[in-house]
């Protein structure tokens, strides 16, 4: 495809030492709907998805497994790549920062770094947090009921000692805040910028950015007594995967910089603030936006090992259905808010808005022209209002979805879709085909085909919520594979009366719970 239009989404890169969960698929579902939606509007897209691989933690978790670190990450990230392809995710890259092209682009922004004058030799003795990867100020730990001192997180902090190179973060308080004025959507939602705002405007201090009491990181360039602070490493990742430090490629000069860096509103800081401030430092451009999603709790409870209830998103899949799945995630919670995973939730959604609503459409439709049409698309007569209506909500839905995908509300672009299946379920019953096939041959064929042409938008539109259910769907409408981009939206590419129409079949069962 040829396009001067570009857009490249990141998800984070996930920390080896712990298996997938619906955490990760969340973030990653989100990039991929995301992906999907640009590329069906004519962008040439990158999806970027990894594991982060070095750093203490997974140091700590490859000892207690009784493995090198490199082998340990060679196993868990197989995991994450595995997950990917399960979930269907649309990736165009998977990185891995044990890769030599990522240790190559993280010592080239170590030198731009020392080069500059941002970076100095020193030596950090204060708190940190090895589940964070996190180095605390003793004013912001917590003590803990047992009188142990904690980060505000709740993870355990250790005193720590050693030379240590810092970057000049402080000198970047000022530039960050112009630069967020500037940019008043760089962080949404903007309830979170205002969070990232006022910790910036509280003071930054200087940041310790190489460790020498353990090994497991990429060595700082000219003094491999020291590894890289893990999220330095691990941020320039969304730079090695454009080809960094060349800036002279295709693929740098179309996607840097990155339109959004998703993100669990856990890891916002890191992105937020160290990132832009390490890019602006190094003289290269900080991402247009960094989206900070909530956390899913499960059946009103916080996910967590000790409490077994750790959701794995393949057995999920499996048991409801992929799309079943990514449409539940993304339809439940208003994109950014926190939110609770439930049985009860998904069946709810499942049955409800899938099966009842947009299956039991698009089944209501197909078997109607299949019976009354011959199988064909029908022939429309002249429209009158209600018609009308119907096909101009069709019609419009793409400018108002491509509104809510921009500023990343999937729930309110699903929202919308699903008013349109609303409206058309209600012009069934209203229209009632059935009868008019009695009364009235032309006025159905018009009926049944002014429904055709709304169930093709409402398939096109689905897509990148759920590419399985929606190519079934579309398949059933025999839309060809080269008019499933959005530029077939609208009148212009409308269904041919007379085309032969395959037997129809549901697209989305109901589910119905497996008796024991
Ligand atoms: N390695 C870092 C990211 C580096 S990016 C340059 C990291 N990895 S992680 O594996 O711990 O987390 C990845 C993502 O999973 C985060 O965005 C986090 O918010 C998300 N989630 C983890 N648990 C979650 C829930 N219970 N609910 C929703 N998302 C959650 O952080």
């Amino acid at each position: 495809m040829t396009t001067d239009k570009s857009f490249y989404v990141t998800s984070p890169i996930y920390y080896v030492n712990d298996a997938p969960h619906i955490g990760h698929a969340y973030t990653s579902l989100a990039c991929d709907v995301l992906a999907r939606f640009k590329r069906l509007d004519g962008y040439r897209v990158r999806f970027l998805t990894g594991t982060d691989e070095h750093g203490q933690k997974v140091e700590k978790s490859a000892q207690a497994a009784g493995v090198d670190p490199q082998a340990f990450s060679d196993r868990n990230s197989a995991k994450f790549r595995n997950l990917s392809q399960a979930l269907g995710l649309s990736n165009d890259d998977f990185i891995r920062t044990t890769e030599p092209r990522h240790i190559a682009a993280c010592q080239e922004i170590w030198r731009r770094l020392k080069e500059r004058g941002q970076i100095y030799l020193g030596s950090y003795s204060g708190w940190y947090s090895v589940r964070d990867e996190a180095y605390y100020a003793e004013g912001e730990l917590v003590t803990a009921p047992d009188g142990e001192k904690r980060a505000p997180t709740g993870a355990d902090v250790e005193w720590v000692e050693e030379p240590s190179y810092f970057f000049k973060l402080s000198a970047w308080q000022q530039p960050l805040l112009d630069y967020y004025a500037k940019h008043p959507d760089f962080v949404l939602p903007q309830a979170r910028l205002n969070e990232v705002m006022s910790f910036v405007k509280s003071g930054l201090q200087d940041l310790s950015v190489s460790r020498t009491s353990f090994r497991w990181g990429i060595p700082v360039p000219e003094d491999p007594a020291h590894v890289m602070y893990v999220w330095l490493d691990a941020l320039t990742n969304y730079l090695t995967s454009v080809g960094f430090p060349d800036t002279k490629t295709d693929d740098y000069r179309a996607f840097w910089p990155a339109d959004v860096h998703m993100v669990g509103k856990d890891i916002l800081r890191f992105h937020a603030i160290l990132w832009p401030a390490f890019l602006m430092a190094a003289d290269l451009e900080p991402p247009k936006r960094v989206f900070a999603h909530g956390w899913w709790t499960i059946e009103g409870q916080k996910m967590s090992k000790s409490l077994r209830n750790v959701v794995d998103p393949i057995e999920l899949a499996k048991k409801y259905g992929l799309d079943q799945v990514r449409y539940f995630l993304l339809r439940e919670l208003p994109f950014g808010n926190d939110g609770d995973f439930s049985h009860k939730a998904i069946v709810h959604r499942t049955n409800g808005d899938l099966a009842n609503d947009y299956g039991n459409l698009a089944q209501r439709v197909l078997s109607l022209i299949a019976r009354n049409c011959a199988g064909r698309v029908p022939t429309p007569g002249p429209l009158d209002d209600a018609d009308n209506a119907l096909l101009g909500a069709a019609h419009g839905l793409l400018a108002e979805v491509r509104a809510d995908i921009d500023v990343q509300a999937f729930h309110e672009a699903l929202d919308r879709i699903w008013t349109v299946v609303r409206a058309a379920n209600g012009y069934v019953d209203r229209q009632a085909p059935w009868a008019l096939a009695k009364s009235d041959v032309p006025r159905m064929g018009t009926v049944l085909y002014v429904l055709a042409e709304t169930i093709r938008h409402l398939g096109l539109l689905a897509q990148p919520f759920m590419p399985g259910v929606t190519g079934k769907l579309l398949d059933q409408l025999a839309v060809p594979a080269d008019q499933r981009t959005f530029a077939s939206i609208g009148p212009g590419s409308a269904l041919t009366p007379g085309t032969e129409l395959p037997k129809p079949t549901g697209i989305v069962p109901r589910y119905v719970e497996a008796t024991p």
